[in-house]
């Protein structure tokens, strides 16, 4: 009896050692919708060469839909070169990655599919694989009314990820929807204060419900000395564009450590320093936003408040997770 008990926990770490990466597959019973069915398919490794990723690896609900490394792990080991984000509040997005090279989710599906660093799979040789598992083909049957093909995987799992939208539970919601006066903190109202005021400009380019208003804008992270990724401009070829970036939404940030497109910030407390002044981490940045070339020299006092404002934006309820 002892020996099966010891021998069954041997056997169970053994699986959760090798199981490291692999997002445990949340589905399964009950797949009616297209969402059902896309969130089968993110969270199914079938879609990587080796059958060991799955989107989920990469875009973990307990993160918010991102992942807690500054570049995440493809088939083979391969480290990304950009940051993960967060594929929650997906829904008003009129394009998609830091450079905005997908304009819809659809058509940015197939792209981790079939990037080497990360899945690594044909997309063709993906779809025939959906096609050949008994349970998708059925499933496709019953909610798309025909076999999987090339068209509705991309969309089911686009579907899948048009459901994650934040859904008002989060401090800021409650207390700017005046459901809940208490919900921020008097350090949480100040560091709003300061978001909002004009002279620290955060507002100017982290409007609009989910704190982004899509545009690219260049914050002094592109030098061409260690910071090297040119960002929008690799996409237009317009030199206007040189170092900017997709402007993130602000929602769930606290879950999304770390930060930038190139992970370089741990915390927000270090994105909150890179923002008092710019120039103590990168001395001769390129290109960089207007808005952003006076340093703002934060109090220390402002600077924890700014932190804790951003607090206010996590959601209570994060999809497919027990928090
Ligand atoms: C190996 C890690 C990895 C895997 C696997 C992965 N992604 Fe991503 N994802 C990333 C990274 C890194 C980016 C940002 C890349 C960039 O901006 O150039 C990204 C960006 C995205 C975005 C754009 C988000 C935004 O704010 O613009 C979406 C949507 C997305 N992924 C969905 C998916 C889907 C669907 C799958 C599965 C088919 C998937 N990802 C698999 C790492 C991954
Ligand atoms: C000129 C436009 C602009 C201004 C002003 C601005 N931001 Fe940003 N912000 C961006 C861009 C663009 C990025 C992404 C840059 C990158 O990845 O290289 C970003 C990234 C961030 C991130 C990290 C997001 C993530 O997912 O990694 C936080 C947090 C943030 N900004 C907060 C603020 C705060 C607080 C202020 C005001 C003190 C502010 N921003 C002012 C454009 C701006």
């Amino acid at each position: 009896m002892k020996w099966l008990i010891l021998i069954s926990f041997f056997c169970f770490s053994l699986g959760t050692i090798s199981d490291f990466r692999k997002v445990s597959i949340v589905t399964e019973s009950y797949v009616t919708t297209k969402v059902d069915l896309g969130q089968k398919l993110f969270f199914d490794p079938i879609l990587s060469l080796d059958q060991s990723i799955s989107c989920a690896s990469c875009h973990n609900p307990d993160f918010a839909f991102a992942d807690n490394r500054a570049f995440s792990i493809g088939v083979n080991d391969s480290i990304g070169i950009r940051n993960t984000p967060s594929v929650m509040n997906m829904l008003s997005r009129p394009y998609f990655f830091y450079d905005g090279r997908s304009a819809t989710l659809e058509e940015q599906a197939i792209i981790p599919i079939e990037n080497p660093i990360e899945m690594n799979l044909s997309y063709d040789v993906a779809v025939k694989r959906v096609q050949n598992n008994i349970e998708y083909d059925s499933l496709f049957r019953i909610i798309y009314n025909t076999k999987p093909d090339s068209i509705n995987i991309a969309q089911a799992l686009s579907e899948f990820q048009r459901s994650l939208e934040s859904d008002g539970s989060a401090p800021h919601d409650l207390w700017i929807n005046g459901i809940q006066d208490s919900a921020l903190t008097t350090s949480q109202i100040r560091g709003r204060e300061l978001f909002i005021s004009d002279q620290n400009k955060c507002f100017d380019c982290h409007f609009g419900p989910d704190f982004t208003g899509d545009e690219f804008r260049n914050i002094g992270l592109y030098d061409e000395i260690t910071l090297m990724d040119k960002g929008r401009f690799d996409i237009t070829k317009d030199s206007t564009d040189l170092g900017r970036f997709k402007v993130p939404g602000l929602r769930n940030i606290a879950l999304t450590a770390p930060y930038m497109h190139n992970g370089m910030f741990q915390t927000l407390n270090e994105v909150i320093d890179y923002y008092s002044n710019p120039y103590d981490f990168v001395q001769h940045p390129i290109n960089t936003d207007t808005l952003m070339i006076e340093p703002l020299n934060f109090t220390i006092q402002q600077k924890e408040d700014l932190v804790n404002f951003l607090h206010s934006l996590t959601d209570k309820k994060i999809p497919l997770t027990s928090r």
